[in-house]
């Protein structure tokens, strides 16, 4: 059952309103509506402005400027046919000034709250910001680790990834559509891009009928349950048809069983994408496959604009089945109030992301992600007395790192980071800092320029060098090392996939050099993605997953290394023992020789098949007793 309506019965005020403006608009404004155009200026093709004020557009994405937004919207109003305003749409995926933990890690708080609370304050800025509509959340199960955007979602389980589904929408769109202060939420990607063959992004995906509607469905329908306004589809092939064109998903599965009546977008260029995917000949065939199938609307590929007026005329597609796409969109355009609303308060952003509450929420929202790994001989909680500290590592004083993958375009990381978060608990003077050597992909990320990596000339094997023997230098002079270890913001997310999970560059060899001192040492781990740190986690007595936990990310980390807090998170995904122990998932089928039979314990013979950390696990501080159990 919906919750929340997104769209009225067919004889309501709404459903009269869209019918009056359908009838008075010309074919080629529809098509504008069925259109959403890049605000980017590196985009090629003609500038938005131009699109806008001929014929309209439905959205508008990759813009993130308030002044500009209303500039825009001007020209939709005043200077378009119809004057039908544009929705504007931006990925807002863990905050928009604020920044909270990654999804992945709200979902090791396991508490749907924590999520909504965060996408409630991130819409909420957003909002204020100007924007309407977020591409989130993003609900694909992902079961490989390997795969980089497993940091989007709330990992390996259907029941909590459903749960964190609801509780991103609920957070997104609050109780009703015409609340200011709430975006629009897209449900993405639909479906079963997790399941990539090899976790390599965008790679076809096989499933059968029975493990998308067991494992990858189930997130979705939640999402139409919690009365999500729109649906992205996927970019990849499934069971070898394009998601973007797959009529069985668009229109059987989610339209006439789940009874959703927003509208869907198709993910960046992806109906264009047909033609290389080779599923069409042309952007001809691909609009006429893509909106046969059931797709609304074309995100930046411009194959639409350029194709659907042909269709029509060549009478492939008739205009009813034009009308039939353009309604949804125009239905929640009134709903949302923006026809009444267009513009945005230009001085309300800074009032809105200057509330001490957002700061606190994130700081409460990293502390609850937090997942303490292992903990020998209680070493952690750490006393406040100590006098001699080292933070050691090259993500120890990195914002990027801290905040995490995808922030919203044009943003200025402004972190605490772990350093920071530790000073800030000790006296004056006791904590020294080395970050070793640099971390870098293999390949730079194509989005680089995006603010996504850290954005320093690469390290000299010179500098590198001098670098680790600095940090083994601080480390020696300490009494207790904090060794703040794991992946950069731009080594998660898209494009983002690996085939290792071991600890990038030379961060395993410091650590072990470290260790060898025979000091205390704790690890804290940044990353977006299960690692496989099976040295640390028989050598190193404390490990603490931070995530990426956002700008409060370095005070909730001191919270809980000096039991300010508590840890309390579980992992919503296996750790794999390495990269090529993915996939890996606990609710596999049974087989003939279970694992727990004694004579078949190992299904590889040169490592166990165990993870190296289950779904569910986590320490905490607390030691709880539960008795007589009885199944
Ligand atoms: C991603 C989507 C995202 C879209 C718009 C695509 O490359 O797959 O998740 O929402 O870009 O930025």
């Amino acid at each position: 059952m919906n919750t929340m309506k997104t769209t009225d019965t067919a004889v309501s005020p709404t459903h009269m309103k869209v019918d009056a403006l359908l009838a008075k608009m010309s074919l080629e404004e529809k098509i504008g509506q069925l259109a959403q155009i890049s605000g980017a200026e590196f985009m090629p093709g003609p500038p938005a402005e131009e699109t806008v004020r001929k014929m309209g557009a439905g959205s508008m994405l990759w813009l993130n400027n308030t002044q500009r937004f209303n500039e825009l919207q001007k020209v939709a109003i005043e200077e378009s046919p119809s004057g039908i305003p544009i929705l504007f749409a931006l990925d807002v995926i863990h905050g928009y000034r604020t920044i909270f933990p990654v999804p992945l890690a709200l979902a090791s708080s396991w508490d749907p709250n924590v999520a909504e609370q965060a996408q409630a304050i991130a819409a909420k800025e957003a909002r204020a910001a100007g924007i309407h509509w977020t591409f989130g959340p993003m609900i694909d199960i992902a079961r490989d680790a390997r795969w980089g955007r497993i940091v989007e979602g709330a990992g390996e389980d259907p029941y909590l990834g459903s749960a964190m589904a609801a509780a991103q929408v609920r957070g997104f769109q609050g109780d009703d559509l015409a609340d200011p202060e709430h975006v629009l939420a897209c449900a993405k990607h639909f479906a079963g891009y997790g399941a990539a063959d090899g976790g390599r992004d965008y790679d076809p995906v096989f499933l059968s009928e029975a493990q998308l509607r067991n494992v990858y469905l189930p997130p979705f329908q939640a999402a139409v349950d919690a009365g999500v306004a729109t649906f992205m589809s996927a970019y990849m092939d499934l069971n070898n048809v394009p998601a973007t064109s797959n009529r069985w998903l668009l229109r059987d599965v989610l339209r006439e069983e789940w009874g959703f009546d927003g509208f869907i977008v198709s993910d960046a260029f992806g109906v264009g994408n047909l033609v290389i995917q080779g599923h069409a000949r042309d952007g001809q065939e691909a609009a006429l496959r893509a909106l046969k199938a059931g797709l609304n609307m074309d995100m930046a590929s411009s194959t639409y604009l350029g194709n659907l007026a042909n269709l029509v005329q060549d009478g492939s597609l008739t205009v009813d089945e034009i009308d039939e796409m353009v309604r949804p969109i125009l239905t929640l355009k009134f709903q949302m109030g923006l026809f009444e609303n267009p513009y945005v308060d230009e001085t309300l952003l800074d009032q809105v992301v200057a509330r001490p509450e957002h700061r606190q929420a994130a700081r409460l929202a990293a502390q609850r992600s937090m997942v303490l790994l292992r903990n020998e001989g209680n070493l952690l909680p750490l006393a406040k007395t100590l006098t001699n500290v080292a933070v050691i590592g090259p993500l120890a004083d990195s914002m990027q790192a801290t905040e995490g993958s995808w922030m919203v375009f044009g943003h200025q990381p402004a972190a605490v980071t772990v350093l920071q978060g530790v000073r800030a608990k000790l006296a004056d003077g006791a904590v020294s800092y080395a970050p070793g050597p640099d971390i870098n992909r293999d390949f730079p990320h194509p989005f680089g320029e995006f603010n996504l990596s850290e954005r320093k000339p690469l390290q000299s094997p010179e500098d590198a060098e001098a670098a680790f023997h600095m940090a083994v230098a601080t480390a020696q002079a300490a009494d207790l090392v904090i060794m703040v270890m794991g992946e950069n913001a731009d080594m998660a997310g898209e494009f983002a996939s690996r085939g290792s999970l071991n600890l990038p560059g030379r961060q395993e060899e410091l650590l072990k050099a470290v260790h060898a001192m025979g000091k205390p040492v704790v690890l804290v781990l940044l990353n977006g993605r299960p690692l496989s740190i099976s040295w640390a986690a028989a050598n190193i007595p404390a490990i603490l997953e931070a995530w990426e936990p956002g700008s409060e990310g370095g005070n909730a980390v001191a919270d809980i290394l000096f039991g300010d807090a508590n840890p309390g998170g579980k992992l919503p995904v296996c750790f794999p023992r390495h990269g090529s122990h993915a996939p890996l998932y606990y609710a596999r089928t049974l087989t003939h020789q279970p694992e727990h039979s004694p004579m078949y314990r190992s299904r590889y013979w040169d490592s166990p098949t165990t993870p190296l950390y289950p779904f569910g696990f986590g320490l905490s501080y607390t030691t709880f007793a539960i008795p007589d159990l009885q199944l």
